[in-house]
């Protein structure tokens, strides 16, 4: 159990909770601007919208400035090596069900590195400047993007197609943390610490 209470402390675990508060708050709002699935709600929506976003962006720049200069300084568990290389073959071995035993790849494999230290934090700047290109205050500070991708309508489609990849990635992150490491995903969320 001490490794996992030095492996998720209290700051990353709240941090992790807001991100999956705002992340939800935002699909669902996001979704319903685009095709509203009810009538009347799009003063709400666009409101939840709107403290999302500026939630999820200050707990993002948190998040960062904490794993290079908080506590536990764990921006190291995130960067990419060459040994990555060979641990990705073997961790593609163990999830096609070829091989038992997880390998022993450090605190994070490969792909989880990928996904939680490079895609979704550039995914989410991304989202945030095709955002604020759609938002009438800031769209003049954005036009540059705006105009970059051919016009605003494209600007929407890209800020919809960019949440499928969110809605895709965070699926597969949610299905393997259940399957694959139980008591961890009891540990993050609930501060529960089953016997090891
Ligand atoms: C992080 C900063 C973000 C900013 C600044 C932002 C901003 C905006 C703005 C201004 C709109 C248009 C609202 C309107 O027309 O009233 C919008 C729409 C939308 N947002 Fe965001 N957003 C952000 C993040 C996200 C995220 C993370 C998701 C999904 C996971 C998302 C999904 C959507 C969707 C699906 C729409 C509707 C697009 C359409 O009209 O087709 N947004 N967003
Ligand atoms: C119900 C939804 C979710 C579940 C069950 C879940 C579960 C977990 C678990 C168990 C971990 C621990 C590390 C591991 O073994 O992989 C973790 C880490 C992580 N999760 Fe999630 N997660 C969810 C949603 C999200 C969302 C929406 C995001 C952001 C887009 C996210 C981003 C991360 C990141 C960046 C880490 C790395 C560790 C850290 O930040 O300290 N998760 N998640």
């Amino acid at each position: 159990m001490a490794r996992m209470v030095e492996e998720h402390p209290l700051p990353a675990r709240v941090m992790h909770w807001i991100h999956l508060l705002c992340m939800g708050g935002l699909a669902i709002s996001g979704w319903y601007i685009h095709r509203p699935f009810f009538g009347g709600g799009m003063g709400i929506m666009r409101w939840v919208h709107f403290i999302c976003m500026y939630v999820v962006l200050i707990n993002l720049v948190t998040r960062i400035y904490w794993a290079f200069l908080g506590a536990a300084r764990d921006w190291h568990e995130f960067s990419l090596r060459p040994r990555d290389i060979r641990n990705t073959v073997k961790i593609v071995v163990y999830y096609l069900f070829i091989k038992r035993e997880h390998p022993e790849v450090g605190k994070y494999n490969p792909p989880q590195k990928l996904i939680y230290g490079w895609l979704w934090p550039l995914l989410l700047i991304f989202q945030a400047i095709s955002g604020f290109a759609l938002y009438g205050p800031t769209a003049d500070y954005f036009a540059w993007f705006t105009v970059w991708v051919g016009g605003l309508a494209h600007v929407r489609l890209i800020h919809y197609m960019t949440m499928w990849a969110f809605i895709i990635t965070v699926a597969l992150h949610v299905y393997l943390s259940l399957a694959e490491d139980f008591k961890s995903f009891l540990y993050m969320f609930f501060g529960v610490r089953p016997e090891e």
